[in-house]
């Protein structure tokens, strides 16, 4: 039995073949509309989600499988007091493997320790958020149709951004990679983040504050929302909410074959201009992120197509 809590639970290899596999049912999907037949998900989410959540969901349909879904801690009896440990252990009853996002740091990790069953870390805290980043990865891959010799900017808030931090994680591993960080002072990328990923891996960086700095270098330029829910007090929030705002304008220096992404949602940090330029990823990252789901579910029940 085997979680995925943090994208260094998965080699490299295993990456390829998940993006391999989400290909194949991209192109294929009758293939697999049985693959989780009388298997059951469980999304259990203490934090509110749009896409991770129903993207998780569709797959397992998608897979024939069923779905048990909490997405509100309140209607739950997390509410009366009910520890992350016993309710995995409980829903390990239920559910042959369980999707968890948690505001704590680490709660999917201890979920997995009590769980009889796969957990999947579908976001905790500021920490990491590991199937978006399969999903970020399958659309760089898509787009430019290799992950490594690649110039990647990572712009916003990357001190709370846990998809910030996972992909980061996943990049270093593949080579020639260059990474530029685009932030304010407050927001810049944590330490820890800097010398046991970057640092650890060779990685060149540079850190500005300037968005329009690196701008004809990058390939791909990662935007991030400013993580309101992580700030301790509002007033620094709205100071720092709209330090960037990509619009038409500030796309002048780019390469023509720049790929925009986003995690999604976005509040201000990319104009809607910008979402008919064939640059905008976003949209097709939140499609891709299902195909991924699709695939480390089948990978974590132990189930070949
Ligand atoms: N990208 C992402 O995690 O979106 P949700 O918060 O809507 O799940």
């Amino acid at each position: 039995m085997r979680s995925v809590l943090d994208i260094n639970d998965l080699t490299v290899d295993e990456i390829d073949g998940l993006i391999a596999v989400a290909e194949d049912i991209m192109s294929d999907p009758d293939k697999y509309a049985h693959a989780c037949d009388r298997k059951k998900l469980a999304t259990l989410f203490f934090e509110p989600s749009t896409r991770t959540r129903l993207s998780f969901e569709a797959a397992m349909y998608e897979l024939g499988g069923h779905v048990l879904s909490m997405s509100d801690a309140a209607s739950s009896s997390a509410s009366k007091g009910e520890s992350v440990a016993d309710t995995a252990a409980v829903v390990s009853s239920y559910a042959d493997i369980i999707a968890m996002r948690h505001p704590k740091e680490g709660a999917p990790r201890v979920a997995s320790m009590h769980a009889t069953v796969p957990v999947i870390n579908a976001g905790d805290g500021g920490h990491n958020h590991p199937t978006q980043t399969l999903a970020d990865l399958l659309t760089i891959h898509k787009e430019k149709g290799r992950l490594g010799g690649l110039t990647i900017g990572f712009c916003g808030d990357l001190k709370f951004g846990r998809t910030v931090h996972s992909l980061i994680n996943a990049m270093s591993r593949y080579p020639d990679v260059r990474v530029i960080l685009i932030s304010p002072e407050e927001l810049k990328l944590p330490g820890y983040v800097k010398k046991e990923v970057l640092n650890k891996n060779k990685i060149p960086y540079v850190e500005t504050k300037d968005l329009l700095e690196f701008m004809p270098e990058l390939d791909i330029l990662y935007m991030t929302r400013v993580q309101r829910e992580r700030f301790f007090n509002e007033e620094d929030y709205l100071r720092l909410k709209d330090s960037y705002i990509l619009t038409p304008d500030k796309l002048k220096t780019a390469k023509n074959d720049l790929s925009i992404l986003h995690p999604l949602p976005r509040v201000n940090e990319i104009s809607v201009a910008i979402d008919k330029d064939p640059r905008a990823c976003y949209f097709k990252q939140v499609l891709y992120g299902k195909y991924m789901r699709m695939a480390l579910i089948l990978k974590l029940l132990g189930v070949d197509v």
